[in-house]
């Protein structure tokens, strides 16, 4: 479903009303965010999948806290609709254009999580979104399955130092392999 734009554009002409004096005063202060890089120091291995709302969402989502917000939300396309309505109420500024692009990167990449997960395909940041999986966790299991190659069982992936195997006993019966 796309952006209601009409309504996001009601809600961009009220925004600053609502907005508290404490986000108004960042967003005067604030520099804004140069257009060809994101004000984002992204830590290695935390890798924001590639899309075409990627850049427009590092700008615009970082400027009051970490687009980290994001993950694990697994909200579908009418709860980011929403979502970001509620930013665009707390200050957060953008054109249309820029909304519908947030809305699209986020549908596409940070929705439900799927019926069942392949752990052999799944991404860090998959792994971080959909199941909880700490971050430090998510890139050891991804660096161990490269190293060792594909699991087969769920006891293989028990075998990735560190890992949480209260998590996985959790959510086995949503992975596959
Ligand atoms: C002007 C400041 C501002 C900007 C810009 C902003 N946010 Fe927020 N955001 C907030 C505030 C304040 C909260 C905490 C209040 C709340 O949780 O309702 C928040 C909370 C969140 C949360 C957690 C909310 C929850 O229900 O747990 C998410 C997710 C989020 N923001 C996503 C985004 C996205 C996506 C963008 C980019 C479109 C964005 N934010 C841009 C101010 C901002």
């Amino acid at each position: 479903m796309r952006l209601s734009l009409g309504r996001l554009a009601a809600i961009v002409s009220v925004g600053c009303v609502f907005a508290f004096s404490a986000t108004l005063l960042k967003s005067q202060t604030a520099t804004p965010p140069a257009a060809s890089a994101p004000a984002v120091n992204n830590t290695p291995g935390d890798e924001w999948p590639a899309g075409d709302g990627k850049a427009t969402f590092l700008q615009i989502c970082s400027n009051c806290h970490s687009p980290e917000n994001v993950i694990g939300k697994n909200l579908s396309s009418d709860g980011w609709t929403d979502l970001l309505n509620r930013m665009i109420q707390f200050g957060a500024t953008g054109s249309d254009d820029q909304f519908s692009a947030i809305l699209d990167y986020l549908s596409t990449n940070f929705g439900p999580a799927p019926p069942k997960i392949n752990i052999n395909k799944a991404t860090a940041m998959n792994l971080r979104n959909w199941i909880g999986m700490a971050q430090k966790q998510a890139e050891a299991l991804v660096a161990y399955r490269t190293a060792h190659g594909d699991f087969k069982t769920l006891d293989d992936v028990k075998q990735v130092p560190g890992i949480d195997t209260k998590l996985l006993d959790s959510v086995k019966d949503s992975l596959t392999f």
